[in-house]
């Protein structure tokens, strides 16, 4: 499996209040996390028990942070990462405040380099908000293919964000991204004759539309610490669950498990599960264990 997307390296704050502008606040908390979408996604997998690919980008600081043994000791393959050497690993700094407000300052670093990547065949490839520009021909060397444009729907000319979809099967997207790609897409039908499978997840759970079917799944009841990875987790487990041949909507199910680790746990990279502790949690949540692996 390949997973394409962002490295960074977050530093987490916390305030009482978000500071306006010209004004500061004193911070109560603060933690550097590792992170990045693709970074992400690739951890949590690898805490499954697979060996993903990481086509990512990183910069001439990437060995002082200590991802890189973090990321390979999981079980993540670096050996297609770009080191760019004239840019810093991507970085982040996101301020929450008590009613889980946040700000995020976000600096790219090497990201646009992911454009130096050449395609890994894979039976399965993710693509999480990275260089979408670059995937495309990364998308073609995959059979089966998975798309979370994130954020990065809402930076970049819609053109950018909807060519991959020409080669995505699955699609994954929360609501405002979904609302946001359908208007440029023509409509929410001419999306979904685009993709096989089109999930969009919300804070209760996710409604996926597929093969002419709509199915609601329920998320997994959680107490949030830190939203930050929410997503990127949930992508994991519902790979697990495509690389497994799983019904999709339990794939989903099983996403919404592994979200709910991480959320409980400040840092995007933190809390993920084992497959044992993912498939005790499903069980407990849905009252029936997840089809076999
Ligand atoms: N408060 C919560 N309690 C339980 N599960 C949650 C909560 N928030 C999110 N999740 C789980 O995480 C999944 C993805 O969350 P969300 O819809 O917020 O994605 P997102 O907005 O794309 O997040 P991200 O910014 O991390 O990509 C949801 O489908 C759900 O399974
Ligand atoms: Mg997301």
């Amino acid at each position: 499996m390949i997973v394409a997307g962002t490295t960074a390296w977050d530093t987490l704050l916390r305030v009482d209040e978000l500071p306006g502008p010209d004004t500061a606040k004193r911070a109560t908390t603060i933690v550097d996390a590792p992170g990045g979408c693709g970074a992400n996604t690739a951890y949590a997998l690898a805490l499954l028990g697979h060996a993903p690919t990481l086509l990512t980008a990183v910069g001439n600081d990437f060995g002082t942070f200590g991802i890189q043994n973090r990321l390979e000791d999981a079980g993540v393959n670096l050996d297609h990462a770009y080191h760019a050497e004239d840019a810093p690993t991507a970085r982040a700094v996101l301020t929450t405040d008590a009613h889980d407000r946040q700000t995020i300052a976000y600096h790219e670093g090497a990201t646009p380099h992911m454009k130096n990547l050449t395609p890994v065949p894979a039976p399965i490839g993710h693509f999480a908000p990275g260089e979408l520009t670059a995937y495309p021909p990364l998308m073609e060397a995959c059979d089966v293919v998975t798309y979370d444009p994130g954020q990065e729907t809402f930076y970049r000319p819609i053109e950018e964000v909807i060519a991959p979809i020409r080669h995505t099967d699955v699609l994954l997207v929360n609501e405002h991204e979904a609302k946001h790609i359908a208007e440029g897409h023509e409509g929410i039908e001419q999306l979904l004759d685009a993709v096989d499978t089109l999930i969009i997840s919300d804070k209760n759970g996710q409604t996926i539309h597929t093969g002419g079917d709509t199915i609601r799944t329920d998320g997994v009841p959680a107490n949030p610490v830190g939203l930050s990875g929410a997503g990127d987790a949930y992508n994991a487990g519902v790979l697990h669950g495509i690389a497994n041949d799983w019904p999709i909507e339990d794939a989903a199910r099983f996403g919404s498990v592994i979200a709910a680790f991480t959320i409980e746990t400040y840092g995007a990279q933190e809390g993920l599960p084992t497959l044992e502790e993912a498939q005790r949690r499903y069980e407990d949540a849905y009252g029936t264990k997840p089809p076999s692996t």
